[in-house]
């Protein structure tokens, strides 16, 4: 693996769209597409506002990482973490129009956008020691290393 960048930010709302920008500039020396740098920004905010908001509810607070790198040429890969509350039932709350949230604020469909907007999609997450999300997004231009 080559260029590999590493952050952690605090696990706040206000945070999503440095989080953006941190893989639109990490995405944007491979070359992308207007349109796949855009889905890169769309499901990294859906990630991380997973992280801040269903990650660490109340007034639980606490981090979220965001790790890149470039797995093969044009391929990369952005793995975004928590250390909050955990996912019960993984299979459930990927499923199109799932949510715990209680109010009319959230549609259920952070998954499904990510999973369109890349070619894979990883959630590994534990109960009371939080959550890791893999997303694997093939570029169509050759990067030369
Ligand atoms: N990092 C996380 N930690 C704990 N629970 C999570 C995390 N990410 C997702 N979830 C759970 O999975 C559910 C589905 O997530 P998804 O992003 O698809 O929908 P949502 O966040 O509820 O709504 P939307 O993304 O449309 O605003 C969430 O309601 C939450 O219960
Ligand atoms: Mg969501």
């Amino acid at each position: 693996m080559e260029k590999i960048l590493k952050v952690q930010m605090e696990a706040v709302l206000e945070n999503q769209g440095l989080a953006r920008a941190v893989a639109a500039a990490y995405a944007s020396e491979l070359d992308p597409t207007v349109e796949e740098l855009t889905e890169i920004k769309t499901a990294v905010s859906e990630a991380f506002s997973n992280a801040a908001i269903h990650g660490y509810p109340g007034d639980m607070s606490g981090s979220v990482t965001m790790e890149i790198a470039t797995i093969r040429p044009s391929t990369i890969m952005i793995k975004i973490s928590d250390q909050g509350v955990g996912i019960e039932d993984i299979a459930q709350a990927m499923e199109p129009l799932f949510t715990t949230d209680t109010g009319d604020e959230r549609s259920g469909m952070g998954f499904t956008v990510m999973e369109s907007f890349t070619d894979k999609i990883k959630v590994d997450s534990r109960p009371g020691e939080g959550t890791t999300v893999t997303l694997i997004k093939k570029l169509d231009t050759y990067y030369d290393f």
